[in-house]
């Protein structure tokens, strides 16, 4: 069984697919860490995250970056957005990406193109959303958690512009697949939206198994 979650920066999606994974026994991929660590080794190689070719050459990467803390900082996220523009890019990760999802006993992963390029055959399809304010408001609870002074207007700034760049892509541009199941975090808690998550999942399982 393959469980695909997508939606934009800070919706909640990777809460979700964890206590999906939790939930049906299932491992998780995040596959933006994949595309945060070309953004990593374009920046640590002095390359040009905008430049096709540098970028290319960062999905070379050693796996153990995978594990780097620096993976999860608002800048790299910005980098993964901008190397991520690029089909050549893409398409080096795709290979690791269905790995994952067709091993024996199902996967669920989650991030932006999984239901409607990765595994469009998912049997089930998730995607989360929550409204700017609400996702900036998450990233700055968690900037202070780690000690962080941030700025509320730059990560509304930032969120936007990822979504755009996000949403207005060539390639694999973020969007609601055919089959996908609408789900607003904005103004429900970590469990109400994991119980909503399950409900919808289960829910499609149903439908596939009566169809
Ligand atoms: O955690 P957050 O939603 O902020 O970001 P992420 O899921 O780690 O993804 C970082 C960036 O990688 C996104 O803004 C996307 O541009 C890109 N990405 C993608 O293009 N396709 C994916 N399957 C996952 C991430």
């Amino acid at each position: 069984m393959i469980i695909a979650v997508d939606g934009p920066a800070a919706s909640g999606k990777g809460t979700i697919a964890k206590a999906l994974g939790r939930h049906y026994g299932l491992p998780v991929l995040d596959t933006g860490l994949l595309y945060r660590a070309v953004g990593l080794a374009v920046l640590k190689a002095s390359g040009d995250p905008d430049h096709e070719a540098d970028a290319l050459a960062a999905c070379d990467f050693d796996d153990a970056m995978l594990d780097d803390p620096a993976l999860r900082s608002e800048a790299v996220g910005s980098l993964a957005s901008r190397v991520s523009i690029h089909q050549s890019v893409r398409q080096a990760l795709v290979k690791r990406q269905r790995d994952f999802a067709t091993q024996p006993g199902g996967a669920i992963l989650d991030g932006r193109d999984i239901a409607t390029v990765i595994a469009p055959d998912a049997d089930a399809k998730i995607f989360v959303t929550a409204s700017v304010h609400v996702r900036a408001q998450r990233r700055y609870q968690d900037a202070l958690d780690h000690g962080g002074h941030p700025d509320m207007d730059s990560l509304i700034a930032d969120i936007q512009a990822r979504d755009t760049r996000d949403m207005s892509r060539d390639h694999a541009p973020l969007r609601v697949a055919d089959g996908a199941d609408l789900l607003d975090t904005s103004n429900l808690t970590i469990d109400a939206a994991v119980q909503q998550a399950i409900a919808l999942v289960d829910a499609q399982l149903e439908r596939r198994r009566q169809a």
